[in-house]
């Protein structure tokens, strides 16, 4: 077992390397298999997730080969329709993209229904009603999904009734191979939607539309390998913006593509912090008090729900009482009971948090209770004064690559202990 140790109080300076983003590699490994040849992907983060990712669809018969430590060569030749190891898929949320890849390539798939961060409900109705729409049969039971068609599927209309980035990614995969046209409407519009749209389209789709509420895919057999490169993650780089300003620090965040992160830097210019942006990276800096505002979660273009956390350890050092409204997920805000250890004045009443700012966190031993809580308590054990403990990092590691010694290269005393197992005897 591991857990992160952080001395906290430095403050932050140095330049800074966001990593590919999870939430397209993963589907992007995944839209591979749906192509059926080589593909080489590139800037690839280091995280379990993508391992995981590569697991699975090595399991069903994908040979990967490693080029470097970001990059991978993916030969989906040989796939078979065979069903992946439950204890992978049961991993992580992304591996509800296998079914649309297989059901796009092979017309049917059996596979175990996802696991990933829990956040709430996080249901797949949406996912199950596009592949009805093209076509399919499906049944679920025992923790398992089945997804049968006669002879394939054929392109359809489909209306999400919520904005839905899983669902629309998840269409797009399985319906580059559909017969006919697919038009997704009120589909989701981040950055990786359309990262995994060009992926495709790099491979011979035809999509089109990726980025807004309505895409349009007309299905065909031909597609082939190619090289691709993933975009830069915009949550990494919105978590270093938020650690740059958390630390009272003057971080260049660099490989970011600015237009992904305006929601989180707007929120950061509104606060007092100064971030100025580059062709290709920001510089965020802070001195002084920070304001206090209200931050409403929504899907892309607006603030990302993957940053509430992060974002909610800023709210509580700024010089005033803010609110933080969740709008996507009912279990969002599982971190303030650790964030409270350290300090914290918070009130949750249903879907909104009242942070009331506080002079300055202490240190506590706290747990990473998902992914991106976990990273908020590495950002306020950065900031509070004295020893931090973090447990349960393995959360953290599924989407954050090195975090601890990128940290550690622009001021943090942070490091990983490696906790020996009381019941292992050796
Ligand atoms: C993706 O999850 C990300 N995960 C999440 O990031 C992110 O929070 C989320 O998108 C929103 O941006 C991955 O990409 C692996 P949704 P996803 O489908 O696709 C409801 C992280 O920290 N919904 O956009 O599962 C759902 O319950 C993770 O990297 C349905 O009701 O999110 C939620 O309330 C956490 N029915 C809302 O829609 C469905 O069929 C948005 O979910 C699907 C979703």
């Amino acid at each position: 077992m591991e857990k992160i140790v952080i001395d906290g109080g430095n403050a932050l300076h140095g330049r800074i390397e966001v990593s590919g983003m999870k939430n397209a590699a993963v589907p992007i490994i995944f839209a591979c298999v749906a192509v059926g040849d080589i593909c080489v992907i590139e800037n690839l983060p280091c995280i379990s997730d993508v391992e995981t990712s590569l697991e699975i669809i090595s399991s069903i018969g994908a040979r990967i080969r490693y080029l470097s430590e970001n990059s991978v060569e993916i030969d989906s030749r040989d796939v078979s329709p065979a069903s992946a190891p439950c204890e992978l898929v049961n991993k992580m949320r992304g591996s509800y993209y296998l079914i649309g890849a297989m059901l796009g390539r092979f017309g049917s798939v059996m596979a175990g229904l996802p696991g990933g961060c829990d956040l709430g409900a996080r249901p797949i109705d949406q996912h199950i009603k596009a592949f009805e729409a093209l076509g399919a049969e499906v049944t679920v039971d025992g923790g398992f999904i089945d997804v049968q068609t006669k002879s394939g599927i054929t392109g359809a209309g489909i209306y999400f009734d919520c904005v839905t980035v899983g669902g629309t990614i998840n269409t797009i995969i399985a319906a580059v191979r559909a017969k006919g046209t697919t038009i997704i409407e009120n589909a989701a519009r981040e950055p990786h939607v359309v990262d995994v749209a060009n992926f495709l389209n790099y491979c011979g789709a035809n999509i089109t539309g990726a980025g807004t509420d309505t895409i349009k895919i007309k299905g065909t057999e031909d597609l082939h390998g190619c090289s691709y490169a993933i975009i830069p993650d915009m949550i990494e780089a919105g978590t270093f913006m938020i650690a740059a300003a958390a630390t009272h620090g003057r971080l260049y965040i660099n490989n970011v593509i600015p237009k992904h992160i305006d929601a989180i830097s707007a929120k950061l210019v509104e606060m007092g912090a100064s971030v100025e942006e580059f062709d290709d990276a920001v510089l965020v800096s802070h001195k002084g008090a920070l304001s206090p505002v209200t931050i409403k979660t929504m899907p892309y273009p607006g603030f990302p729900t993957d940053m509430n956390p992060q974002a909610a350890v800023l709210l509580c050092l700024a010089n005033g009482t803010s609110r933080m409204h969740e709008t996507i997920y009912e279990n969002r805000f599982r971190y303030v009971e650790e964030l409270k250890r350290m300090g914290a004045n918070i009130r949750v009443d249903k879907n909104i948090a009242t942070i009331m700012g506080v002079d300055q966190l202490s240190a506590a031993t706290v747990r990473a209770v998902d992914l991106r809580a976990g990273v908020a308590m590495v950002i306020a054990g950065l900031a509070a004064r004295g020893r931090t403990e973090i447990d349960d990092i393995y959360h953290i590691e599924r989407g954050y690559d090195n975090i601890t010694n990128k940290f550690k290269a622009v001021g943090a005393n942070i490091h990983k202990v490696v906790i020996p197992d009381p019941f292992v005897t050796i």
